[in-house]
This record gives C-alpha cells, sequence and structure tokens, in this order.
C-alpha cells in the first residue's frame, strides 16, 4: 500500500476504508472483508456510532496493531478543553485500543481553539500519534494556528474531481500550511453516477484496462491526497 508522509514525519496509507453510515453489524461484516482485500486504514468517528465493533475487528483480526491505520473523530461539543481529555480517553476505551494514529475535530464549530491543547496533549501522553482536522476552513485553521504548538497533520475534506480543492491548496500555502495532507472524504462522488461516466474516465479506463473508479482514484492519490473510497 502506498503511503503518504505527514508533517509530522508520520505515514498514512494513502487509502482507507470509511465506515460512515455502517451499523455495527454491518461493521463486523465488512471491516474484515476490506481487511482481507488488503486495507490497513481504517477511517471511524465518535458520531458513526460503530467504534465498538471497529474495536472488536481490529483486536481480533489477527494484523498486529502496528500494521493498522485507525482515525477517528470527535465531535464539537467535545472540543471544551476539560470535556476533550475526557473525550479522548472515552474513545479510546470505546476502540479498546491503547492509541489512534490520527484523531481529527470532525466539524468547524464550538470550542476548537481550546480543545487543540488537549489534542496536543494526547500526542505527547502517546494517546494519539497524529492529530488533524476535517470540514475546517482557513480562517478556522488560522485561529488555530494562533495557539497551536502543534500543526494540523491533516485536513479531511470533501475532493473528487468535480471539487478538487485546488484554491483551498493554494490559500493553505499562502498560509504556510501547504505540507498539511489533505484526505479527500467522498472521493467517488457519493458514487456520482455522472462523475464516474465522464468521457476522460471511460477513455482512459478503457486505455488502460481499468474500471472509470479506479482512474478517478488513481487521479486522486497522484494529487498527494489520502482517499476513502467505499462499496
Ligand atoms: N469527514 C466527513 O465529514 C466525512 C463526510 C462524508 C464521508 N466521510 C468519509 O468518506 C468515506 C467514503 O464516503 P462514501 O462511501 O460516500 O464515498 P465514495 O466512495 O465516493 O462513494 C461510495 C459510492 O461509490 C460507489 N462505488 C464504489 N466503488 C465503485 C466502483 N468501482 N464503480 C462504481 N461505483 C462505485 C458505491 O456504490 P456501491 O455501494 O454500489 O458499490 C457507493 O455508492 C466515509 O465512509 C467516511 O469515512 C467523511
Amino acid at each position: 500500500m502506498q503511503t503518504v508522509t505527514m508533517n509530522d514525519g508520520n505515514q498514512i496509507p494513502a487509502m482507507g476504508y470509511g465506515v460512515f453510515m455502517m451499523s455495527s453489524d454491518e461493521v463486523r461484516e465488512h471491516l474484515p472483508q476490506a481487511l482481507e482485500a488488503g486495507y490497513r486504514h481504517i477511517d471511524t468517528a465518535n458520531a458513526y456510532f460503530n467504534e465498538v465493533s471497529v474495536g472488536e475487528v481490529i483486536r481480533s483480526c489477527g494484523i498486529p496493531r502496528e500494521e493498522l491505520f485507525v482515525t477517528t473523530k470527535l465531535f464539537p461539543q467535545s472540543y471544551p478543553y476539560d470535556q476533550c481529555k475526557k473525550d479522548i480517553d472515552a474513545t479510546l476505551e470505546r476502540l479498546g485500543l491503547d492509541y489512534v494514529d490520527l484523531f481529527l475535530f470532525h466539524q468547524p464549530y464550538g470550542e476548537y481553539a481550546s480543545g487543540w491543547k488537549a489534542m496536543e496533549e494526547a500526542v505527547a501522553e502517546g494517546k494519539v500519534r497524529s492529530i488533524g482536522l476535517s470540514n475546517f476552513p482557513v480562517h478556522k485553521i488560522a485561529e488555530i494556528m494562533e495557539v497551536a504548538t502543534v500543526k494540523p497533520a491533516v485536513l479531511q475534506v470533501e475532493i473528487n474531481p468535480y471539487w478538487n480543492q485546488h484554491a483551498l491548496k493554494d490559500e493553505l500555502a499562502k498560509m504556510g500550511l501547504g505540507d498539511i495532507t489533505l484526505e479527500g472524504w467522498y472521493p467517488l462522488g457519493h458514487g456520482d453516477e455522472g462523475l464516474l461516466a465522464e468521457p476522460v474516465f471511460t477513455e482512459l479506463a478503457r486505455k488502460y484496462g481499468k474500471a472509470p473508479a479506479q482512474i478517478i482514484l488513481r487521479w486522486s492519490v497522484q494529487e498527494g491526497n489520502v482517499v476513502f473510497p467505499k462499496t
């Protein structure tokens, strides 16, 4: 599996398995299949309400923990500093893990600047390897940078060929944050049939003997993004 080196020096697999909108039973059935197929990177969140089953699969799958990359996310009610400390611990307990590889603030609301300090402390305590943001606009990333001693390693946003995020990347570069790794959710446009049928992708798919979806994912990875496609 190709990896990307984040700005904190840690490696992240370029493709992950997102478990958004999966029930606990669906996770128990399909996450082992994804691991069997070669996925080593799992993207969950407090708000997906399936961390317990994600943890069960991780602990029972037989793959050494250090070969897996586990991401989860806190929702805004968890951002105030004291709450953030408690909810990081509660998350680890739900997952049944000693650490997560990447912890994100899921949405750009609430007391994110206060919570960022708790996220940095979790890194120092070995509970979290890398920290980052999801769906944050640049002016709110700038607010976090005013108090941060650790830069966000990752920004998870919607990315696909209809939504390439080049303007966002330019803005981050102007702020000296061009080394943040972008992760793309909805890499196939949430299964957008028009996107998958675009002639540029169907023609390249024919030329290289691939599916249009594979061409789209390769485009995104070549752009330097981390992607979470899903069936
Ligand atoms: N941070 C955030 O706020 C946020 C928001 C949304 C999502 N996410 C993350 O992004 C992950 C992915 O979201 P998603 O599953 O909607 O993304 P997606 O991969 O863009 O879309 C999934 C859709 O693509 C279709 N598909 C998959 N492979 C295909 C292929 N080879 N050919 C044609 N169609 C194909 C699937 O259809 P079939 O089911 O028929 O295979 C499914 O309907 C989530 O699980 C979550 O981890 C994060």
